[in-house]
């Protein structure tokens, strides 16, 4: 069987087909014999995720494509293999909580895609770091090496791409089981939103906002339909994603699907492209032009109408709708100049794009203590720019893509519960960017409301 939709159908493309592009942003594996056999080991290993549920997810952004839902896709920057399994189940129950409160105010149904169970490879602006005169290899995610700064911490070790398999498949499980037992029910999920509300300084001023989700709970209550009566209010669909950068892991786990005979990249059910490794003749797009699973790509501020509109030829010949996700990442001060003009051509040139927003990694910048932080406004600046854009251009402002976490850490400043310079030491725990904490999420839904509501959208 062949569909006709296939990124196959149109191209030679094979698994390994990117090995003849410049891949950027690969490790040097220094035991070249253990990387082999960590290859084939990992090439018989299970799939993660199904081809079918990658399919499944690119007709959910078909309808956000079209208006018709609203992508939330978060996480962390950079997984770390430490991670607890509470921490996953707080970062879980963030982007559930913000789920709840896009929902109720865009009107639409809200595709829930994590930065998790897989996000653990990093690029590097610089190969190597220099600390009071001592250079050692940049640290480049769990999967390659350790952030201490020690020679052998900093050893990239092939090893670590099984634990990554390995931690990826115990986190995706711990997310079936929170998704689909009962943890995700709508009422409970609504109830901790009460909670941040009734609890906290920053969730106060929601008050009203959360009221008429309160209302509108017990209107449907009332009518016989809870998460009691209602299966699919006591279930929720999660998918995973990552930046698909270390090419050989993703190589190893691509498999032929037997019902259609396509190509997925079963390591996730969506894999980006990043801003440094977008080149049109590259490896990366070379790879990910042909499996069939939804595919992101960063946009940066530098981004042209000839790279986008090619990328889109590239990337979506066939001109799937929910197949690609252009994610632009322009910073707060860039994005009403530079998105209009992308916007109106790959409207022009007829591509059924989903448009999403990352307003982190263009607004990143050093404080004054010297830590890598983001301040609250300059994201919210960016989403309302891309809002804003979306509006002159008459196209559809699919969704966001965050970087956040469910722990109360202090890395971006601002928000509700201020976090100011000062704070940044006190809880300073990610292993790359700075997320937005539990409160600052919350915070950034509720304010995503107020400009939807406001009819901003
Ligand atoms: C990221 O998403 O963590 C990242 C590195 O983004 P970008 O490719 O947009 O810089
Ligand atoms: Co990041």
């Amino acid at each position: 069987m062949n569909n006709p939709n296939s990124p196959r159908s149109n191209t030679d493309w094979s698994p390994q087909s990117w090995r003849d592009r410049v891949a950027l942003q690969q490790p040097q594996w220094p035991d070249a014999d253990t990387h082999r056999q960590v290859l084939d080991q990992l090439s018989a290993l299970p799939p993660l995720v199904f081809a079918g549920e990658a399919r499944e997810l690119t007709e959910q952004l078909a309808a956000v494509a079209e208006g018709r839902a609203f992508l939330l896709q978060a996480g962390d920057c950079a997984e770390s293999f430490d991670t607890s399994a509470d921490s996953i189940r707080d970062r879980l129950r963030v982007i559930l909580q913000m789920a709840v409160i896009l929902t109720y105010y865009t009107g639409v149904p809200v595709v829930k895609v994590g930065r998790i169970a897989g996000q653990f490879a990093k690029p590097r602006s610089s190969d190597t770091e220099t600390v009071d005169g001592v250079e050692l290899p940049s640290f480049r995610g769990h999967i390659v090496n350790d952030i201490g700064f020690t020679a052998d911490e900093r050893a990239a070790n092939p090893k670590r791409l099984l634990l990554a398999y390995n931690r990826a498949a115990a986190t995706l499980n711990l997310l079936r089981a929170f998704t689909k037992g009962g943890f995700a029910s709508l009422s409970r999920v609504h109830q901790w939103n009460r909670e941040f509300v009734a609890d906290s300084p920053a969730g106060q001023r929601y008050e009203n906002l959360a009221d008429e989700i309160d209302r509108a709970v017990q209107f449907m209550s009332a009518c016989g339909v809870s998460s009691d009566t209602l299966a699919d209010l006591r279930q929720v669909d999660f998918y995973t994603s990552h930046e698909a950068l270390l090419l050989d892991y993703e190589e190893a786990l691509t498999r032929s699907d037997s019902l259609t005979d396509d190509w997925y990249d079963c390591s996730a059910h969506m894999l980006w492209i990043g801003e440094r490794a977008r080149q049109l003749d590259g490896a990366h797009v070379e790879f990910l032009r042909g499996v069939g699973n939804p595919l992101g790509c960063k946009l940066g501020p530098g981004a042209t109408v000839d790279d986008v509109l090619a990328l889109c030829r590239t990337l979506n010949p066939d001109d799937v709708a929910g197949r690609l996700t252009l994610v632009t990442r322009m910073g707060a001060n860039r994005i009403v100049d530079d998105l209009p003009p992308l916007l109106d051509a790959v409207k022009t040139a007829g591509h059924p794009v989903v448009w999403a927003c990352d307003p982190m990694h263009g607004n990143t910048f050093t404080a004054d203590d010297g830590r890598k932080t983001r301040h609250f406004d300059d994201v919210l600046a960016e989403v309302s720019g891309f809002f804003a854009a979306h509006r002159f251009s008459g196209t559809h402002p699919g969704g966001v893509h965050l970087e956040l976490t469910g722990d109360d850490v202090t890395e971006c400043l601002g928000g509700g519960a201020s976090v100011e310079t000062a704070d940044l030491g006190s809880r300073y725990e990610t292993m790359c960017d700075p997320r937005l904490n539990g409160s600052q999420s919350l915070d950034l839904a509720f304010r995503l409301a107020e400009l939807l509501r406001n009819g901003t959208r």
